[in-house]
């Protein structure tokens, strides 16, 4: 892992170096956001709402949340409870009344009950994530204000200097507060025994140790868990589960979400330093930053499932039946939990608006890079993980399912 990040951090003072470069430090880059205008699906949400074609009802208890899970097709089985005060509504969370995030492969909420507004982070193509709140009061025009103050934690080293998502591990007090120099950025890196302090995990972890479920004097010792497994009803007589729409923050949608944000971050990483090159410059200023998104993409030195996995929701079945699958019913998103979390170890997030956003060239340069992996070309020995029957498959799979591949890879 440390390796991984060095390489990364590398790409970035390499990129920042010649003087000629027009690369713009984080702050110039923050005032191009700010006056950037936004576009996506939350966007079009608000416009949605703003010509009244729709109305996001306002539940008693959870607000607009359902609405807004439903309008923006946020699956609720995505569902996780995490306890730690890291957000604008730190005051309200605690170890009884969590923060649920919910989240699809382009826009997160975060939801805390009783708290003044709901957080959304939605995936752009120009700006990387753009952040949005929204009053929990029954408006007949409810108002999602994009929010740039939020860059204050959700752009900086912890999400490559870019605007991000985040997923930490914290060793949590009992009302939770962190332990801030416990705090890790998550990864499909992470070994599973430092994830998810701070987060309830429910689902069958097959006894291996990991920091959720945890609050308090047990969390801050730094001696291994004792309740690595919690079933949804033993979830129930912690907290009051009825204040959210699902009873779980299920173990697989956690794993994938750790998997997920990262990749983001990455691919908007690499989309920046691609834009910040000068017209006639060769991509060979980001090939650092390419090779780390490439190696992340296929799941290399994925931190190793040590047991079976399986969650409480119906989080995975609905995840895997998004596909796309190719004619022999293989899909990217086919869950493996037994030793690692995909059965086929290439991202899903290749469909993602992240991906889609890259420039052109930055993702020709990939497809290449991609297509030499999998065709057993690659001689570098840093794929040597891979086998070549799950080359061939994850080839096979994405010929029949990626848009836009180049004619070499039909060949
Ligand atoms: C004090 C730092 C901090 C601030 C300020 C902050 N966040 Fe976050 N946010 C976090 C952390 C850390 C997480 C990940 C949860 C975890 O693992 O603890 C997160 C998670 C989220 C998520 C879920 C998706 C993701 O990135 O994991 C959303 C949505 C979100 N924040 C929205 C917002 C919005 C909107 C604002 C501004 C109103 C905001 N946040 C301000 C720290 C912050």
């Amino acid at each position: 892992m440390a390796l991984v990040i060095g390489g990364l951090f590398a790409a970035r003072v390499v990129s920042a170096a010649p003087p000629q470069s027009k690369q713009p430090g984080p702050d110039a880059e923050q005032a191009g956001y700010k006056a950037t205008a936004a576009t996506g699906a939350v966007e079009a949400l608000r416009s949605r709402i703003e010509r009244q074609e729709v109305k996001l009802e306002f539940s008693p208890t959870q607000g607009y949340l359902p609405a807004l899970l439903r309008e923006l097709k946020v699956p609720a089985t995505s569902q996780l409870l995490v306890a730690s005060k890291t957000s604008a509504n730190k005051n309200y969370i605690s170890p009884k009344n969590p923060r649920a995030l919910y989240f699809s492969d382009s826009v997160a909420l975060a939801f805390v009950p009783g708290a003044e507004m709901i957080e959304v982070a939605a995936t752009d193509p120009k700006l990387g994530a753009v952040f949005y709140t929204l009053e929990q009061k029954a408006f007949s025009r409810p108002q999602l204000t994009r929010d740039d103050r939020c860059l204050e934690c959700h752009a900086s080293s912890k999400t490559l200097d870019a605007p991000g998502w985040l997923v930490r591990s914290f060793r949590t007090h009992d009302d939770g507060e962190v332990d801030v120099l416990s705090g890790l950025m998550v990864t499909h890196h992470t070994p599973i025994a430092e994830r998810w302090g701070g987060y309830y995990v429910t689902g069958d972890t097959g006894g291996q140790p990991h920091r959720g479920n945890l609050f308090g004097a047990e969390s801050l010792a730094k001696r291994g868990n004792t309740v690595p497994s919690l079933s949804a009803a033993a979830l129930k007589s912690l907290l009051d589960i009825a204040k959210f729409p699902e009873p779980s923050s299920d173990v697989a949608a956690l794993l994938v979400f750790e998997h997920q944000v990262h990749m983001m971050n990455l691919l908007t990483r690499l989309r920046l330093d691609t834009e910040a090159l000068d017209e006639k410059e060769t991509l060979e200023r980001t090939y650092p930053t390419s090779e780390a998104v490439l190696k992340y993409l296929l799941f290399i030195d994925e931190a190793p499932l040590l047991a079976p996995i399986r969650g409480t929701s119906d989080f995975a079945r609905e995840f895997e039946a998004q596909g796309p699958m190719d004619a022999k019913g293989r899909s990217l998103r086919q869950l493996d939990l037994r030793t690692r979390l995909f059965k086929h170890p290439c991202s899903f997030m290749v469909y993602s608006p992240s991906f889609e956003a890259l420039p052109l060239r930055a993702r020709r340069h990939l497809y290449r890079r991609l297509w030499d992996v999998l065709a057993g070309v690659d001689e570098t020995g840093e794929f040597k993980s891979l086998s070549a029957e799950t080359r061939t498959t994850i080839r096979e799979i994405l010929v029949q399912t990626k848009k836009e591949l180049p004619a070499y890879w039909r060949l």
